[in-house]
């Protein structure tokens, strides 16, 4: 007999360095999935192959390489910051090896090539609804606070484009993504005395952000704070304590988000991963493994062009609702919520409250 043919995933995460959170979730969600769904797909055996690039451009993509042509994968996955998604993206396009990215968010990433498809999200996607929620329930003056590369830039120019245009006031900070030191821009959040501070950290960062602002005495302050839900993900915000309570954010993905596939996600990742609980970051590593199935189902086990034609359109129901890959731009499309965090038996979540069906990158719609 022949032996089972093999089609191999490359994973590649910041699996060590300030962004090894983000590296774990989607790890440990990718290994989750394939648990539950077992190793073989269309008669063929999945083989992971997760690869640490340490949250270094330059990694990402000699790694990238190795995989392409060393182990011959199918498939690479992952990408953990936008960075570590872009400086791959050529070798996707020349070599045919579909890319999807479970985490990296700027709305660019999937015009970098006609091979990458994504499951996190957009930052203008999640944003524009935060804007939206901000002008119709009294906040007139914001200062925005990002970090200071693609996703958090993408954040400031959607919350102050659709802000403004509801009659807002903006102000706009920026602070380094590497080390950085919050406090010089929280007293000048303190001095200008906003209705709100809207944040943008990456995933993970928003413990640091917190501790200063808490600091800084902004948490009686009366300055309110809001965003897209990085900065309150739920990784890290059951460490934040009580200052957390009260944020308002909006985002694709809650722990705490009400459905049945949600409920059944959470405690099997909380099962295989007993000191974890699983964040947005989760959540897009899991869906890029599924999509990745899907796809795979579709091809009979092929790759290039192939695969990622197939999983142009595919449409499943995530823990986070109703998704789909549009086929015109590779990008998810999502729900996105208005949540809160509150203390549920005894932890932090952030609590859904409103949703905003069926949302289109819309910075790519508006071409
Ligand atoms: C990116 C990274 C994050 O951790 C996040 O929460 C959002 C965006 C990025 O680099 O694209």
């Amino acid at each position: 007999a022949l032996a089972q043919e093999t089609v191999k995933i490359g994973l590649i995460l910041p699996m060590t360095g300030p962004f090894a959170s983000t590296g774990r979730q989607i790890e440990a969600a990718a290994r989750l999935y394939m648990q539950q769904q077992g190793d073989t797909v269309a008669g063929k055996k999945i083989q992971l192959i997760v690869k640490d690039d340490t949250g270094v451009a330059d990694v990402t993509k000699r790694l990238a390489q190795e995989l392409i042509v060393n182990d011959k994968i199918s498939v690479m996955a992952g990408f953990g910051l936008t960075p570590l998604a872009l400086a791959p993206a050529p070798l996707a396009t020349q070599a045919k090896v579909p890319a999807v990215v479970m985490a990296a968010a700027t709305a660019t990433i999937t015009e970098a090539s006609p091979f990458i498809v994504r499951t996190s999200f957009t930052l203008p996607q999640a944003t524009v609804p935060m804007a939206e929620w901000a002008a119709q329930n009294g906040i007139k003056k914001v200062v925005t606070l990002v970090s200071d590369y693609g996703p958090g830039i993408d954040a400031e120019k959607a919350f102050t484009g659709a802000f403004t245009a509801k009659g807002g006031q903006v102000e706009n900070l920026r602070v380094p993504l590497a080390n950085p030191d919050f406090s010089p821009f929280l007293q000048k959040v303190a001095d200008a005395k906003p209705d709100a501070l809207f944040v943008f950290v990456p995933s993970g960062i928003g413990a640091q952000f917190m501790k200063q602002f808490v600091e800084r005495g902004l948490d009686k302050s009366g300055v309110k704070l809001i965003g897209p839900g990085d900065v309150t993900d739920d990784d890290i915000l059951n460490g934040m304590g009580d200052v957390a309570l009260g944020a308002i954010t909006t985002q694709h993905y809650s722990a705490a988000h009400d459905s049945p596939e949600n409920k059944a996600f959470v405690e099997a990742f909380k099962k295989a991963n007993p000191n974890m609980r699983p964040n947005f970051m989760a959540v897009g590593g899991y869906d890029g493994m599924h999509l990745i199935y899907e796809g795979l189902k579709k091809t009979n086990g092929q790759g290039g062009q192939a695969l990622i034609d197939a999983m142009k359109g595919t449409s499943w129901t995530s823990p986070r609702g109703p998704v789909s890959i549009d086929p015109q731009t590779r990008d998810i499309i999502q729900n996105i919520y208005v949540r809160k965090v509150e203390r549920v038996n005894g932890e932090l979540y952030n609590v859904e409250f409103a949703t905003i069906p069926n949302v289109k990158d819309p910075v790519k719609a508006a071409k």
